[in-house]
């Protein structure tokens, strides 16, 4: 059964405190929290500010997606916040072993994101030190974007990569997640799916979640 994470970008930020009520009672796993600076990717959406109401809000893990030039320059701010996982982009990090070590060291998990077009054998050699891969399936600063076909066969060449090491690295894949394409992609070998719009802006959010779940 994989993990759903559902987007808060996609939320109604005018309703907040019902978006998070509903997600706590919905079966979803994670709060997928996207933090964006406006360098590394073109737009901003919030920082460590929201990211610790949300934590106010909810007892779920808070997966803190980091789409920000200098993520070092953050790490302990989101700790501070609540973050239990710390993703930071393969392609913002200079020294990514150092910056997932960094994370590690404050006690939480550490993630690593991958643009579309990063190969997944740049993790090969960071593949060890972490929990999570976040295989981008759009290019990430904007929700509501159509899922990236060749992601498919990243996520299976991933899954080898993993098992073939006997690793726990989970693989969680983010944009344009939809409840028609949900299941092709955790055949593939996801573990974790973010879903924003699709959850969000769904006529029944929970039953979408539930849905999302049964897979
Ligand atoms: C994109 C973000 C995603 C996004 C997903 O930059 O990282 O998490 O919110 O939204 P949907 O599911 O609508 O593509
Ligand atoms: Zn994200």
């Amino acid at each position: 059964m994989a993990i759903i994470a559902p987007s808060l970008l996609a939320s109604n930020f005018l309703n907040l405190a019902s978006e998070c009520k509903m997600l706590n009672e919905s079966s979803a796993d994670w709060f997928h929290l996207d933090v964006m600076d406006g360098r590394f990717v073109p737009n901003i959406s919030y920082g460590p500010m929201l990211v610790e109401v949300f934590r106010k809000t909810t007892t779920k893990i808070c997966d803190v997606h980091l789409m920000i030039e200098e993520p070092e320059r953050y790490t302990e701010a989101f700790k501070k916040a609540g973050a239990d996982i710390l993703s930071v982009h393969i392609e913002a990090c200079k020294h990514l072993h150092r910056n997932i070590q960094q994370i590690k060291s404050l006690g939480m998990q550490a993630g690593v994101a991958v643009n579309p077009h990063t190969p997944v054998e740049a993790l090969k050699d960071i593949l060890e030190d972490i929990d999570l891969v976040c295989l981008m399936s759009v290019n990430p600063g904007f929700g509501g974007q159509s899922f990236i076909p060749h992601t498919l066969a990243k996520i299976k060449q991933l899954r080898e990569m993993i098992d073939e090491q006997s690793l726990k690295v989970k693989i969680e894949v983010d944009g344009g997640v939809t409840l028609e394409n949900a299941q092709s992609i955790i055949n593939a070998g996801a573990d974790v799916l973010v879903a924003g719009n699709t959850v969000f802006k769904s006529a029944d959010p929970i039953a979408t979640i539930a849905a999302l779940k049964k897979m």
